[in-house]
């Protein structure tokens, strides 16, 4: 899978991509993540890409004409016309099942505006999803940008070591993930629960699939309403 970043921003996005997972993951040549910077594509002699916003209002904006010349000169080394995200908390709130629609991709452009936004006439343009990663206001589009190429490369098939590891996990089935324990046995007075260490798997599946509930029901109560549960495990939520 190949992610494109249009930023002002590169080093920003590159620098914190290059780690652990997705580092691997881009040595194994499974992804590649490339920042173009729209800067490049300045058309005057200062190198500019902003202006006052026409109406008045505070900052500025960025301008059509560069952003679209950088679009175009990737789709013409792409050779199709890909699908652009601009990253905006006017768009789509991002969740599990747009990373999934989205990992399906041969290629993903994401487009960060920075300073107060972009002109609208070449999003209108280019733009083929505008996506927020939550109702907060950030001072660019780099950092969802980044937190969407994370949580659409892990599910990249081989991304992950374990590919089951992207299936029983939070979101699944509208339930967050159950409490997980690692050795040793005690810490700090606190002992695993005797059903993981008993090696049953019915038991351990019961259990687990109770944890999720109750933890969804305490601090999810909103996604619960779409989950799937037995009368039984309604009766857990509501206790
Ligand atoms: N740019 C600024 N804030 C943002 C947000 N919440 N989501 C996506 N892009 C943004």
């Amino acid at each position: 899978m190949q992610f494109y970043i249009m930023t002002l921003f590169p080093e920003m996005v590159m620098g914190g991509l290059k780690t652990s997972i997705i580092g691997r993951a881009i040595k194994n040549e499974l992804l590649s993540i490339e920042a173009i910077n729209i800067r490049d594509y300045a058309f005057n002699k200062h190198n500019s890409v902003d202006d006052y916003p026409y109406g008045g209002g505070a900052g500025m904006l960025m301008q059509a004409e560069p952003v679209y010349q950088c679009y175009k000169a990737l789709e013409d080394r792409i050779g199709k016309r890909p699908r652009v995200v601009y990253l905006s908390p006017q768009g789509q709130t991002f969740n599990q099942k747009m990373a999934e629609e989205f990992a399906e991709e041969e290629e993903l452009v994401f487009l960060c505006g920075h300073y107060e936004g972009i002109d609208e006439r070449v999003l209108e343009e280019i733009v083929t999803d505008y996506v927020s990663i939550g109702d907060y206001v950030l001072t660019g589009g780099e950092l969802p940008a980044m937190i969407m190429v994370d949580a659409i490369s892990r599910l990249v098939p081989g991304v992950l070591h374990n590919d089951v590891s992207a299936e029983f996990e939070s979101f699944q089935d509208n339930l967050l993930e159950y409490p997980q324990y690692s050795r040793p046995e005690t810490w700090h007075d606190k002992k695993v629960p005797e059903v993981l260490m008993s090696g049953h798997h019915a038991n351990i599946e019961k259990w687990r699939r109770e944890q999720s509930v109750i933890r969804t029901a305490k601090n999810r109560p909103d996604l619960l309403e779409k989950a799937e549960l037995t009368d039984k495990e309604r009766i857990l939520a509501a206790q």
